[in-house]
């Protein structure tokens, strides 16, 4: 492929939060940096009524307030040059020749597209059909792509079902679906951690495995989001996606190489190995529950039963995973933001060290802060000066700020921009994926919704969730260890 064709992004809801917060910011910011090819153009699609000039204007509005980098009016001038607009509709193909018109007068030649849906998604079939129907995706001789936001399904049948959709008009591997965590510098370097180190992988199982515990803590509540959170709630909007791709990352086996492809496939049978919850187990290995107020909330149905809490207590029925218990909670309205995953290794067979009464050994602990602080720590014990022969936990650190510098993690959308417009599609879920993740959230949703399995409860916001959520662990004599995890990044 001749590395001058042009390029040009084509931004379906362009007028739209994810386009102003997100999708510009990091684009410029790739700009900035000299990432992207020469000739780019970027055309937003959108229904609000923009002259090229206002376009310009809203996104910069945007930028200055959701860059998390600073910037000069001259590296915005350069980057506005790109921009372009046209105002149509999602479901008249007129308004899809128009567009087709537009990128004819803009493009030379033969030029790669990426399609970007950041629209909401019962606009993404008729956007689909469209870009179909108007001869858009054919590929002849450069590459026609397509980015796909979440949720994609809202359940097993539906997500299958657009799969069917897109798979009428699209090759999969023209098919880019998002899950932002993918695009988290922490959430990559999970892979990193394990695979580029020979210290960990060894005992990377169960052997020196307890358990592992996965906590994604929001403080925000709804934010403007209620009429879309509550026909959701947190097990499709956190779970099914997220936290599934944080246990599949943590779970996996070493692919042969770090491709598209590989990488996928041992992801895919990595979930393929979550013993599935369903029917009487659901009550035992779940529970959900709501922040009380949020009924109280704006557009927020008065009797919604839409968990805005979750925790899930699964099992790895394979080799290397057997009987080690995977610990999943996530909240909105919780005391803090942070995403970690804990690593809690076995205790030392023998305790060989006479402790005082009130000091008790404990286990070796890796923690991984996805966000904020982001870094790795672990948790180990050392003679304490001064004993018999005592030991008291000591902590050895890796905080990306101080390696890194405290700006050098980029916003994920970046990255996961770059990777589309390069074709690697690894940090992307593939439909066979994102099914096998609704396979096993379909039954706990299905036991949820029927109101009884588990019973929903509620919890004070600010609180850590209820403490149903506490006794899903209590029962097998363990804790959640947020305080400990919070103690290790205070010292
Ligand atoms: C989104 C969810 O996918 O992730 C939101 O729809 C949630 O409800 C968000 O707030 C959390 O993302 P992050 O990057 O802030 O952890």
């Amino acid at each position: 492929m001749s590395t001058d064709r042009s390029t040009t992004v084509i931004i379906f809801g362009a007028s739209g939060d994810l386009t102003q917060r997100k999708l510009i910011p990091s684009l410029f910011n790739l700009s900035r940096k000299k990432r992207l090819r020469r000739k780019l153009a970027i055309v937003g699609y959108g229904g609000t009524a923009f002259s090229e000039g206002e376009f310009s204007g809203h996104l910069l509005a945007g930028a200055r307030q959701f860059a998390n980098f600073e910037f000069t009016d001259d590296e915005w001038a350069s980057f506005a040059g790109m921009l372009h607009y046209v105002q149509g509709r999602y479901t008249d193909v007129a308004d899809f020749r128009r567009l087709v018109d537009t990128l004819d007068e803009l493009e030379k030649g033969q030029p790669n597209r990426l399609y970007y849906l950041a629209t909401p998604p019962t606009l993404v079939p008729s956007i689909v059909d469209l870009l179909g129907l108007t001869d858009q995706l054919r590929e002849d001789g450069a590459w026609r792509r397509v980015v796909l936001e979440k949720p994609f399904g809202t359940d097993l049948a539906s997500a299958h079902k657009l799969n069917e959709q897109v798979h009428r008009v699209l090759h999969e591997r023209q098919v880019y679906r998002i899950d932002h965590y993918l695009g988290k510098e922490t959430v990559q370097n999970i892979l990193v951690t394990r695979f580029a180190n020979t210290i960990f992988e060894p005992v990377w199982n169960r052997n020196y495995v307890d358990h592992v515990q996965i906590t994604v803590a929001e403080q925000v509540g709804l934010e403007h989001r209620a009429g879309f959170y509550d026909s959701v709630g947190v097990l499709r909007d956190m779970f099914q996606n997220h936290l599934l791709q944080l246990v599949a990352l943590v779970g996996m086996e070493p692919p042969a190489s770090i491709n598209a492809d590989a990488l996928r496939n041992e992801k895919v049978k990595l979930l393929s190995a979550i013993q599935p919850i369903d029917g009487e187990q659901v009550a035992e290995n779940s529970v959900r529950a709501q922040y009380r107020g949020y009924r109280q909330e704006p557009e927020v149905r008065s009797d919604s039963q839409t968990p805005t809490f979750g925790a899930l207590r699964l099992f790895i029925n394979n080799w290397r995973w057997q009987g080690v218990p995977f610990y999943l909670r996530s909240g909105k309205r919780l005391p803090e933001k942070h995403t970690q995953i804990i690593i809690r290794f076995k205790e030392p067979p023998l305790a060989m060290f006479p402790m005082s009464a009130e000091k008790k050994m404990t286990p070796n602990m890796l923690v991984l802060y996805l966000q904020p602080d982001e870094g790795i720590h672990l948790r180990f014990e050392a003679k304490a000066p001064d004993t018999a022969a005592e030991t008291r936990s000591v902590d050895m650190e890796f905080h990306y700020a101080e390696s890194f510098g405290p700006t050098a993690i980029p916003e994920a959308y970046e990255r996961l921009l770059l990777d589309a417009l390069q074709g690697d599609a690894s940090l992307f879920t593939r439909a066979d994926e994102v099914e096998t993740a609704w396979s096993l959230i379909d039954p706990i949703l299905r036991a949820w919704e029927a109101k009884e399995s588990p019973p929903l409860a509620l919890y004070e916001p600010g609180s850590w969730g209820p403490p149903e959520a506490d006794s899903l662990l209590s029962r097998d004599h363990r804790a959640w260890m947020h305080e400990e995890a919070r103690r290790m990044l205070q010292t």
